[in-house]
């Protein structure tokens, strides 16, 4: 397999560096703006010259941003070549174009790392639905997150203090907003739910609702009712209706998802015969996440494409009636009154986020 890859960052340079000791595959052209010299690669300023490149079979994209990454993915596709790519905002936001066109070309598309970076997750969703109904997907998809909560929850931290340590430490993307507003988990779930239930979910269907707005007051609130705060992602699939929504949620202590620490992802699946399957790992970093599109790149070797038939476009019912903490303004039914915040009554997941969109400075949090 003759590679071109897009791309030299964080991702690039891991798939470079792996695939250069492996007798199957072989990058031979590096897109890079920046002027780089490799032993084994030549390093190339327009896209043109890996597209153009017929000895070139396999494309890897690691540039991450939709754009110019969906033009030279698209251009890629349109040449005949497979495309392995990281990026999950490119697959989610071009889901509808992408796959049937990889589809009609004949060639083989795969994102694995695009969701757990290093985790077997979608690749393993493939595996899940050749022998049974996947029911439920989710959990925590954002490492950026998941460290802010934890330093909040174990050291009392202010929102701002975890959020500069996550930045330090290199873990928020370079807008941090992609991360504690959910973005990224909302590309991830919606691609999840895709691929588990072989359909293509409105984006717009779809709500998210960010961990931004919690206080350390939240946190004190959680403990003090045996809680712990995680930014959980949910898409289920029941009887032809679906759902699929992002939002901070309270679990009790000594559930699995209240024990991730650090920057760790945990995403689960329910099947009808499996059951619960979780998968507990490093969701980003140069190494795990190269790993996943090298095991993508062995998989377009054995001749295996993109993981679920393209299915028609449904849309996210989200009448389910859940228990939320509200801090900030909420008017409608309580059960609780807690420091400084309520316990509602059962309301909409719709309902809850309209609402939210009305008060942006609220912080909510389904109670599980
Ligand atoms: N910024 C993401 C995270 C990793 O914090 O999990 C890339 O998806």
């Amino acid at each position: 397999m003759k590679i071109g890859l897009l791309g030299f960052g964080v991702v690039g340079r891991g798939v470079y560096e792996i695939t250069e000791s492996r007798e199957d595959m072989q990058v031979t052209k590096v897109l890079c703006l920046e002027d780089i010299s490799l032993p084994d690669a030549q390093a190339v300023k327009d896209y043109k010259s890996i597209v153009e490149d017929e000895t070139i079979d396999t494309v890897v994209e690691a540039m991450g941003g939709l754009h110019p990454a969906y033009e030279f993915v698209r251009a890629a596709i349109e040449a005949g070549k497979n495309v392995v790519s990281s990026n999950k905002a490119l697959v989610c936001t071009f889901y509808d174009e992408l796959l049937p066109l990889a589809e009609r070309m004949g060639v083989k598309f795969r994102c694995t790392a695009a969701v757990g970076g290093g985790i077997g997750w979608l690749s393993e969703l493939e595996r899940a639905r050749r022998v049974q109904k996947l029911t439920r997907v989710g959990g925590i998809m954002n490492g950026t997150c998941n460290y802010i909560l934890d330093n909040m929850t174990r050291f009392g931290l202010d929102y701002g203090e975890a959020l500069s340590q996550a930045q330090k430490l290199g873990y928020a993307e370079a807008n941090p907003s992609t991360d504690v507003d959910g973005i990224d988990t909302w590309h991830k779930v919606i691609l999840s739910a895709n691929i588990a239930f072989g359909v293509s979910l409105d984006r717009d269907s779809v709500p998210v609702a960010g961990i931004r707005n919690i206080q350390a007051k939240d946190v004190e609130n959680f403990k003090a009712h045996g809680l712990v705060c995680k930014l959980i992602s949910t898409g289920t699939q029941a009887e032809g209706a679906y759902s699929a929504y992002v939002h901070p949620t309270l679990v009790k202590e000594g559930e699995p998802e209240a024990a991730v620490p650090l920057n760790y992802n945990l995403i689960t699946f329910l099947g009808q015969t499996s059951e619960r399957m979780s998968f507990y790992g490093q969701g980003a970093g140069r190494y795990p996440t190269a790993y996943n599109v090298v095991q993508d790149l062995v998989d377009v070797l054995a001749g295996r494409g993109f993981y679920a038939p393209y299915g028609s476009r449904v849309t996210a019912d989200n009448s389910e009636k859940l228990t939320w903490y509200v801090r900030g303004g909420w008017a409608g039914d309580v059960q609780e009154v807690w420091d400084g915040a309520v316990v509602t009554k059962p309301v909409s997941v719709a309902d809850m986020h309209a609402w939210l969109k009305e008060n942006p400075d609220a912080f909510i949090a389904e109670i599980r």
